[in-house]
């Protein structure tokens, strides 16, 4: 295997995740009723589950590099809020109803605002062929919004090893930064690597260049002529490191290949949108009983197709977890490749295409 081809592509897909969906199912299944008769007016979504809701305002935005936003969100009345641990995530619901996840980018353990509750800190990108998320949170969120959210969940926990090495791409430094400020408070070895297409696309280079600069370290692709290799990244691990990753699929795929050669030992890592498709066969999608048929290639996603015919079709994580894509299958036998519906709900015809699929030229009728 050739690990000193670098990858693709840093740097191109929008926000999402990663090992959270085992807790967020149970999250979801356990936390209080509270939309039941609001959720059953969108015939849709007939299997969405009860959520529990923070009702949050923008109180502050700031621009942290040339397409990046900074917000401040916090409880209206200024209480407190519910407390959370770096790595965790926010499920935001924008004016628009579009639903999607941000890394919580703040210190929690602040001692100048103890657990930081008085207000989360995310950041977000602006990507105009996106999904529309970022670019209703650049255009419309300002002082004064007023949004709906989840309580912080943390699938990206960092364990405070001894040694520990911080990999970011581009946006990919926001659940990184607390994790930076733990560190340092725990006395760790640790260093990290921030890379980004150009140095002014990187996000809170400023505020970590100021931590420890001799920790620290930037990299812009158009000074290096092209982005990293994974044993670039990993090369200021320390020996015996936990290397803790958070980028574009790429980015993830040059560290894991090149880990086994690096002083390092363990990988986690969160990644941004989905995954790419292996083991895909080609099938096809029909929206409704008489409607019509489109290809799904073999490399690509149920979802991506989808959306092409109907650019309104909602989706989040693009993962597998969230449920947010879900569709009521009519007919067809499909690969379920989500870790979020039961069998039970698999059964009464749940479906989540953003990952599921099927054999080579089955349909799937989805009552589209
Ligand atoms: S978009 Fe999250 S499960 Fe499909």
């Amino acid at each position: 295997m050739d690990l000193s081809t670098p990858p693709p592509d840093l740097y191109g897909r929008p926000r999402a995740d990663t090992f959270f969906r085992f807790l967020t199912a149970f999250g979801d299944r356990y936390t209080p009723a509270l939309g039941g008769p609001l959720l059953r007016r969108n015939p849709r979504r007939p299997y969405s589950r009860p959520t529990q809701a923070l009702q949050l305002v923008v109180t502050a935005r700031r621009q942290v590099a040339a397409d990046v936003v900074e917000l401040t969100l916090a409880d209206p009345s200024g209480g407190p809020l519910p407390a959370w641990q770096p790595g965790a995530h926010l499920r935001l619901t924008l004016p628009s109803g579009r639903e999607r996840h941000y890394s919580l980018c703040g210190d929690p353990a602040d001692p100048a605002d103890p657990a930081e509750r008085s207000g989360y800190r995310i950041a977000v990108r602006r990507l105009p062929d996106g999904g529309g998320g970022s670019v209703e949170i650049h255009d419309t969120l300002h002082p004064g919004t007023r949004l709906a959210a989840r309580r912080p969940r943390n699938g990206f926990a960092f364990c405070a090893e001894p040694a520990v090495l911080l990999l970011a791409g581009g946006i990919g430094i926001t659940p990184l930064l607390p994790m930076v400020r733990e560190a340092m408070r725990n006395g760790l070895d640790w260093h990290l690597v921030h890379t980004g297409r150009s140095a002014d696309t990187l996000p809170f280079a400023a505020e970590l260049r100021a931590l420890d600069p001799a920790r620290v370290h930037l990299r812009a692709d158009d000074e290096h002529g092209g982005p990293p290799t994974g044993a670039e990244l990993l090369a200021h691990a320390p020996r015996g490191a936990a290397v803790y990753c958070c980028g574009p699929a790429p980015m993830l795929t040059a560290v894991q290949r090149a880990l086994d050669a690096s002083p390092a030992v363990s990988l986690h890592f969160e990644r941004f949108g989905a995954a790419p498709v292996t083991d895909g066969e080609p099938f096809a999608v029909r929206l409704g009983a008489d409607g019509p048929e489109l290809p799904v290639p073999a490399d690509r996603s149920a979802l991506d197709v989808l959306r092409e015919a109907r650019p309104d079709l909602p989706y989040s994580c693009a993962q597998g977890f969230c449920g947010t894509c879900e569709v009521r299958l009519l007919a067809g036998t499909p690969d379920h490749r989500d870790r979020r519906l039961t069998p039970e709900r698999r059964a009464a015809g749940a479906l989540l295409p953003c990952v599921s699929r099927a054999a080579a030229g089955e349909t799937l009728v989805l009552d589209l």
